[in-house]
């Protein structure tokens, strides 16, 4: 997700630093901003917003050129605002944390794009729980127009309101709710997907069939089965592991045995190529 994040805020005019571990997943990332960014300046052209395709190719090497890339942590060293989208893992997130802090001005703001894990932890791991909110995206984040804002009960006034103001300057719509599991969307969202996998696993019917029901007759433009390979069928999993174990008495909390096999065997979805469908590149191809 960190790709699309830094591409809407440079979209935006922000200076972006792009910081990844690894270079190739650095690399990756700086190629998916291109790809995206090629096809919303093509639509753009094609609205008028840029006179011609020349007016679009400076608009997209100016963008382009807010977005810097490193692999080196202390080069965000005097950031504004620092937006974490690491692995859905809290003992990964709480070590990112302790390590920021110490690098990063002490004015900065940090924010967790975590789906699921509790912002009051990692806001206390930082060193410094008033500069701490939770900020949600969703996939693509290019297109998704929501935003989560959360606060704990240390964030200060003065950073969660700033951060509700960023999320307008990137043009998405906020909306903020207390730090419990999920927010808002992930805490109906997710578990409306296992609901889907548990039909797989109770063979009750095809994939194809629960998708192609709830997009015709739920109105929903991908079905649960194809959006939870869209999302990344490890993320899920992440997701109903650490609630089934913080909150093992919720019902709605439950791992599919579809869905674990499926992390187990490495069938990722979309980006291993292979969950509930075979993926080309961003499209289903067919069911797997
Ligand atoms: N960047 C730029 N443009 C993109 C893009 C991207 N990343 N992805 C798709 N597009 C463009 C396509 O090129 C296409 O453009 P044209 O109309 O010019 O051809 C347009 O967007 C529509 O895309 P598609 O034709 O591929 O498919 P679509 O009409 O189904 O729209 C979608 C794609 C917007 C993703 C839509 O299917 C959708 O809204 N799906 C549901 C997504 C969703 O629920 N996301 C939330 C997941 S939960 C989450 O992310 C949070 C979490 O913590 C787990």
């Amino acid at each position: 997700m960190g790709h699309g994040i830094a591409q809407v805020a440079a979209q935006a005019g922000f200076d972006v630093l792009a910081i990844e571990a690894q270079q190739n997943a650095l690399d990756a990332g700086y190629k998916r901003i291109q790809t995206s960014l090629q096809k919303v300046i093509a639509k753009d052209v094609s609205k008028g917003v840029y006179k011609d395709e020349a007016a679009g190719k400076i608009a997209y090497d100016e963008i382009l050129s807010r977005v810097k890339t490193t692999t080196n942590m202390k080069d965000a060293k005097d950031c504004d605002l620092i937006i974490e989208a690491i692995a859905e893992n809290m003992d990964l997130k709480i070590s990112f944390y302790e390590n920021l802090g110490p690098i990063i001005k002490p004015e900065a703001v940090f924010a967790s794009n975590t789906s699921s894990l509790q912002i009051t932890k990692m806001a206390l791991a930082s060193g410094r729980p008033k500069q701490f909110v939770g900020l949600h995206f969703f996939n693509p984040v290019q297109l998704m127009k929501l935003v989560e804002v959360i606060r704990t009960e240390h964030t200060s006034d003065k950073v969660f309101d700033s951060l509700l103001a960023f999320g307008k300057d990137i043009n998405k719509v906020t909306v903020s709710c207390r730090d419990t599991p999920g927010f808002i969307v992930n805490r109906l969202l997710v578990p409306f997907l296992s609901q889907a996998m548990l039909m797989v696993d109770r063979h009750e019917a095809s994939v194809t069939d629960i998708d192609i029901s709830m997009q015709l007759g739920a109105g929903h433009p991908m079905g649960p089965l194809h959006l939870s390979d869209y999302i990344g069928l490890d993320t899920i999993y992440s997701i109903l592991l650490g609630w089934k174990k913080d909150y093992p008495k919720e019902t709605a909390f439950v791992i599919p045995k579809c869905l674990e096999k499926r992390v187990k065997d490495g069938n990722l979805g979309r980006k291993s190529g292979k969950g509930f469908y075979i993926w080309d590149g961003d499209k289903p191809k067919g069911p797997a």
